[in-house]
Formats: C-alpha cells, structure tokens, sequence
C-alpha cells in the first residue's frame, strides 16, 4: 500500500504543484486589515479543497480570523488519530520592491517556488493534505484517522486560537500532533525541533512636545524624542549583546552539559549564519555558541522603530515623537508577562527628564519545549529518515509557534515539530521560496508518517 500511495503522490506531483500555486496567489495577509476578504478566502479555498477529498471540513468563526477543521474517520476505531495544524495566513509582504517577482503571483524558477507564504506555512501544510489525498484517491483509505486544524492568525500571535480549542476541546481529541511550520537542516538532512521560543512584545511611544517644532528656533532649549528613545533603547544591552534589563536573565533554563554537548554537534555555525544572512559580523550574548543563543537564549530586538521626517530631501524639525516595536524572543521558564514588566520598567528608569513614554500592544505567548519520548515521536524520526536518507538532528528552534503551549496546555499530547522547508527560503522576507523538492519530500515523509504511526 504504501508504494502505490508514494507511487500515485509522484504521478501526480504536477497537478499537486498546480494546487499550491492556486493557494499562493491568495493574499491572506492576517495583520493587515484590509485583507481580511483574502484571509477568509484563503480559508474557503482551503476547506473547498479538504471537501472535495471527501473529508468532512467547515470553515469556523472565532473572535478573530476563521479556523479550517477537518476530519477523516474510518470504521476502525483503534486506528491513532493525528491531528495536523497548520497557519494559512501570511507575512505582509512589503517591501514589495525588494521582490523579484510579485509575491502573490506564484512563479517557479530554478527549482523554487516563490511566493509569500510558499514556505510558511501554505507550501508546507498542503503537502500533508497531499499525504492524504494520495492515500485517499489511491487506496480510498488511510492508516490513521485524519483531523486538520488550520488557522488564519498565526503571523499575528495566535490571539483567539487557544479559547477557540477549549470551547472545542472535544473536535480535537487525538493522540498525536503533528506541526510542519520549521525547516530542515538540508534536503538530506531531516530536524525533529524539540523547542520553540516565545514571544513578548509591545510598542512604545515617547513623546516630548505638541507637535513637531522647528529645530532652529527651538531647538537647544528642548529634548528630541527620537534622541531620548534611542537613549532608552540603547540602555537595554550592552556593547557585547548582553541584555541589561535588571532580573532578565532571572527565570531561564539553563542548559545541560549533554544537551550543550549534543547542540554542538550539529554543524551550523557562525559561517552559516553570514552566508545565510549576508551579515557583516556574528553578534550575540558571549559565552553561548550559535545554535545555543539560537534556541536557548532570550532576545531583545526592535522590529521597528520611526520618528520625524523620512521622505526626501531635509526637513529640519525636531518632531513631537518616537516610537519603536520591540520583541522579546522567550526561552523556556520565562514569563511573557513578567518580561514585558521587566523591560517596560527598565525604559521608565531610563527616560530622561521631560520626556513621556507610553506602552501599547502588548502581548506574548511563552516558550515550549516538547517531550521526545512518545512513539510517534520515533515514528517520526523513522518517517524522515526513510523521506531524507539521514536520521534526525534533534534541535532547538529560534522562532514561535504559539499553539505549541496552547496544545500543551489544553490537549497534553506528543507533539511532532517535522519542519520541510530550508533555512535559506527566506521566511518574513522578501523572496520567499520553498524547493519544489522540499514539497515533494514533504508529501512523501508524510505519507511514510501515517504508515509508521
Ligand atoms: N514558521 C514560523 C516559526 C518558525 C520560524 C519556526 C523559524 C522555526 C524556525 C512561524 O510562522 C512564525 O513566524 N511565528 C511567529 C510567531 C509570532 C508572531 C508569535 C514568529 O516566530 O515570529
Ligand atoms: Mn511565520
């Protein structure tokens, strides 16, 4: 059975490529208000698509942007049941012209697939839709019972998607989760991530005058916001990389000699990190290596930070504000609540005189780290090494998923993190892609995952 399932999946490779672009063109950007028609299509197309395998799929309301559910259930009751999640919603795609084709006008060059979304988090849910359609259609059955949880809020923090699981908790009994929102270490080298971060984050307001005044006549004799935020926000770190804020550092696992000795193994280090990125330099927190500052660390980034006149030419003003958006990358044992305490708590401290700092948006989601004990985790690692050739790196990742705590918390089930896209796909970034052959390895160590659970 299974060689006829793989067999059909590669028959078909064309047509389930086809698919994925029809999906892409679809801009389902969930932070950006006036998409939200193109965000509840997306689901729509999504759910259509489930229907037409014949697996039972509805289009859910939350407080939010729409969840896709599906189920497929055969006779037999003692089959596991895998319950898939995956984010249909996407990055905004801005800059737009950093891009070298449009990104919601899905092109494949070179072997690549790009578009906004390809890889995070549409090319990489639809290949196990594609596991299950080559099952389906080949064979009519599957191994195991199927359900999909598909949501439309992932790239804004997942605000409503936990309330929506415990209002629905029975829709979603299973034994085992499965998640493909990562990347592998290369096409012949699988991860099974055994960590994600989280997030705490909000934006920043200093404000120091009424309006913007001209710099001539006032200024000398009043302070500049953009001057006293910088001010802050430089206080936070020091030269090294080291956060400052007092008590940040308090509540973080620390890591084991056995797992630093096993992170070490895995050979990605400074030099990737510059050939990926292009940086100048690798800069972080002394006394961790690459990978370990990567999944083990906490951060302190500022996403985005403006004030006064930035279109062409001069303006000379002293403007009446600065703002900035700052982000924490959580490890595990941080609070996000506490965090953002600490950190906001740490800027009040370092304002200077005549200066008002306010705080807004503030959320988080805390960090997870996921057992790699259960059978389906082996099962798993069996699948990929059979799709890939190699067994897998066990890693810590750097991003979030915040379901992760949520399923944790609400489901108490393994949680497999097999991730199919690359490192250089370019997630968030313009140019995002995902290898045809990542999509078609994916739908292949899918299938081979159904098979072994
Ligand atoms: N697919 C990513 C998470 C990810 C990134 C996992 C890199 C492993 C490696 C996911 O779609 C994502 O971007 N999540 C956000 C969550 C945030 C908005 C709460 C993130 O990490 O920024
Ligand atoms: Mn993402």
């Amino acid at each position: 059975m299974l060689d006829r399932v793989l067999g059909y999946a590669r028959d078909h490779r064309d047509e389930y490529l086809r698919d994925l672009l029809e999906y892409l063109a679809i801009p389902s950007v969930s932070a950006q208000p006036d998409r939200a028609r193109d965000v509840k299509m997306a689901a729509m197309w999504l759910s259509a698509h489930l229907r037409d395998l014949g697996l039972r799929a509805e289009v859910m309301a939350t407080a939010g942007h729409p969840v896709v559910y599906a189920e497929w259930s055969g006779h037999d009751h003692h089959r596991p049941t895998v319950l898939i999640y995956g984010h249909y919603d996407v990055q905004p795609a801005e800059p737009f012209e950093l891009w070298h084709d449009e990104p919601f006008k899905p092109t494949v060059r070179d072997g690549y697939i790009y578009a906004r979304g390809a890889d995070d988090n549409k090319g990489q849910h639809l290949a196990h839709v594609k596991a299950v359609a080559s099952y389906l259609r080949a064979e009519g059955t599957l191994p195991v019972n199927v359900k999909f949880l598909v949501e439309g809020e992932e790239e804004i923090g997942s605000p409503n998607l936990g309330e929506f699981i415990a209002a629905h908790r029975e829709l979603f009994a299973c034994n085992c989760v499965m998640i493909s929102d990562s990347a592998l270490f290369s096409l012949t080298q699988p991860v099974l991530t055994y960590g994600l971060r989280g997030l705490a984050g909000f934006e920043v307001q200093v404000r120091c005058l009424e309006r913007d005044v001209h710099s001539g006549h006032y200024g000398g004799n009043v302070q500049n916001p953009a001057f006293a935020l910088a001010q802050i926000l430089a206080s936070l770190k020091d030269e090294q990389g080291r956060i400052t804020v007092p008590g940040f550092y308090d509540d973080v696992r620390t890591l084991g000699a056995d797992e630093r000795a096993a992170l070490a193994r895995i050979p990605y280090g400074e030099a990737e990190v510059m050939r990926e990125t292009g940086a100048l330099r690798v800069f972080g927190e002394p006394g961790f290596t690459v990978n370990e500052r990567r999944g083990a660390r906490p951060t302190l980034e500022i996403n985005g930070l403006w004030s006064g006149y930035t279109g062409l030419g001069s303006k000379t003003i002293i403007p009446a504000t600065a703002h900035a958006k700052i982000t924490c990358r959580l490890v595990p044992h941080q609070d996000p609540d506490k965090v953002i305490r600490l950190v906001q708590d740490a800027m009040r401290a370092a304002a200077p005189p005549g200066v008002e700092i306010t705080f807004s948006d503030s959320r988080g989601t805390p960090a997870s780290l996921v057992s790699l004990d259960a059978p389906e985790i082996q099962a798993a690692a069996r699948a990929a090494q059979a799709a890939y050739g190699n067994p897998p790196f066990y890693e810590l990742e750097g991003g979030s998923i915040p379901v992760v705590h949520d399923f944790q918390t609400l489901l108490g089930k393994p949680i497999v993190l097999l991730g199919f896209g690359l490192p250089g796909d370019n997630i968030h970034a313009p140019n995002e892609r995902f290898a045809v052959a990542c999509y078609e390895k994916g739908i292949e160590a899918s299938i081979r995952f159904m098979a072994e659970l």
